[in-house]
């Protein structure tokens, strides 16, 4: 129920990541050696078959000698120019005794499989290896991308998904970029296109680019479990890894979140990013993705309120997190000093560190939803005072068990802190950065009640149903 209505309302919301580049890994050259079943490439002494019941689409880039080839029922050979067949009598003098290979079958290869995409910011990023970083759902096409299938390559994919259509902004083929949706349409009904593209949904060209200068949202949170079924999770070192928001997995790692006004640009401040720490030798390790994201807000950290849009940065330095949490306190430094230029209101640090480091730093923070903050305030307020007092909760069980109910003092004592609020209280909010916002900001204790602001920490939380 509750990740429906999260669902909705992110999908309903509109968001805005800037366009990028998503190159499909996979190909169905008849040069790429991952394609046989033997691992190599047929020689002048094999015999080549293809299966006959597999509908493929082979692109063939120069000449090959075979002894004899079986051809697919459905399916097609894409000569490049130059490109051809020839037969020789006998083996092959370069080849030895001469083997059946197989073409492999492409047809599992899914569009939402995150591993079999790559991303750059530009066509020559692409072109020069220059990959970004980014949570799994960004890592397949957002709805603003450029799709690029390689040039001189051809491939399948399995474009299956529960939307009737996965529209992006542009799907360039054999180097023909198509952006008008008929045209695109077209091609899919084509020979080509029909042994390209398989599967129940059909991909639209055509959709805008992201116009918002803050950045756009990827749209793909509506295939997240789609997209995580292709991913298997790694084992972690760290005592409190974090789940992104987008990603399938947990992470040792940062987590930035960064409050931003108009004024910000999302493109700029990557590149600044880059330029400024990523290009250090220190940080060669480090993985980073940044992009707009809903994150979802919690009235009195338990009801799904909506969400807001923030800036998510995501630092991953392949161990413990540890050289990650160096890059966030520089990131942090650069935010304080310029913030105010770059657009930047507040930034909010998760660290997968154990707890106590983890409290979470916060520059300036400003709440997205300032009600939920008025409301928990008031409540508090009133239940201090006695005016109003908690209902008893055994009638919602979901709620009568959190994993820290151990820790009632150390609630307690968060609670003291929980109310200094910045945006109430401190005016010159960037200066102040003293753990105001603790994960445990609010425990009314002998009703049985502790809310953890899951904002900082979801995986405080643990329901017992
Ligand atoms: C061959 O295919 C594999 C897997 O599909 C891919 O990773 C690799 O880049 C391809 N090789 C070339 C030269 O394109």
């Amino acid at each position: 129920m509750l990740k429906m209505a999260q669902v909705l309302l992110i999908c309903c919301l509109v968001g805005a990541t800037n366009a990028l580049y998503k190159q499909w890994i996979p190909d169905t050259n008849y040069e790429n050696k991952t394609n046989w079943d033997k691992g190599e490439v047929p020689c002048g002494s094999d015999t080549v078959q293809f299966s006959s019941q597999r509908k493929v689409s082979v692109f063939v880039e120069t000449t090959h000698a075979v002894q004899e080839m079986t051809l697919p029922m459905d399916g097609e050979i894409i000569l490049n120019s130059g490109a051809g067949f020839y037969v020789i009598s006998g083996q092959d003098p370069d080849c030895g005794a001469g083997v059946m290979t197989k073409f492999k079958d492409a047809d599992s290869l899914q569009w939402f499989n995150p591993a079999l995409w790559q991303a750059a910011a530009t066509l020559n990023d692409l072109q020069d290896g220059h990959f970004l970083f980014s949570v799994h759902e960004e890592s397949v096409p957002c709805q603003q991308d450029d799709v690029v299938f390689k040039p001189l390559s051809s491939f399948r994919v399995d474009t299956s998904s529960s939307q009737t259509t996965i529209p992006v902004k542009s799907v360039s083929v054999l180097g023909n970029v198509f952006d008008s949706k008929s045209e695109f349409s077209e091609y899919l009904g084509s020979q080509s296109g029909l042994l390209q593209f398989h599967g129940s949904s059909s991909v639209t060209v055509g959709n805008p680019s992201c116009g918002d200068a803050t950045g756009c949202d990827c749209g793909n949170s509506v295939n997240h479990e789609r997209i995580c079924s292709t991913v298997t999770c790694g084992t972690l070192s760290c005592k409190k890894p974090l789940l992104p928001i987008g990603h399938c997995c947990e992470v040792c790692g940062t987590i930035i979140f960064i409050h931003f006004s108009d004024s910000f640009n999302l493109e700029n401040y990557r590149g600044r990013i880059r330029h400024l720490f990523l290009s250090l030798p220190k940080y060669q390790s480090i993985q980073l993705g940044m992009s707009k994201i809903l994150k979802p807000q919690r009235l009195m950290g338990i009801i799904p309120f909506g969400s807001s849009p923030e800036i998510q940065v995501v630092i991953l330095d392949g161990e413990t997190g540890k050289l990650s949490e160096v890059l966030a306190q520089d990131m942090t430094k650069d935010i304080k000093s310029h913030g105010s230029n770059l657009g930047i209101t507040g930034a909010e640090i998760q660290t997968a560190s154990e707890p106590g480091s983890s409290a979470g730093t916060v520059v300036g923070a400003v709440f997205g939803v300032l009600l939920v903050v008025t409301l928990i305030v008031i409540v508090v307020v009133l239940i201090r005072k006695g005016i109003v007092q908690m209902p008893p909760m055994p009638s919602m069980p979901s709620l009568s068990r959190f994993r820290r109910n151990t820790d009632v003092d150390d609630l307690n004592a968060a609670a003291d802190r929980g109310f200094d609020n910045p945006i109430f209280d401190k005016p010159d909010m960037l200066n102040n950065i003293s753990g105001l916002y603790s994960t445990d900001s609010i425990s009314m204790t002998q009703a049985g009640v502790h809310f953890i602001n899951p904002a900082y920490d979801e995986n405080e939380i643990d329901f017992t149903v």
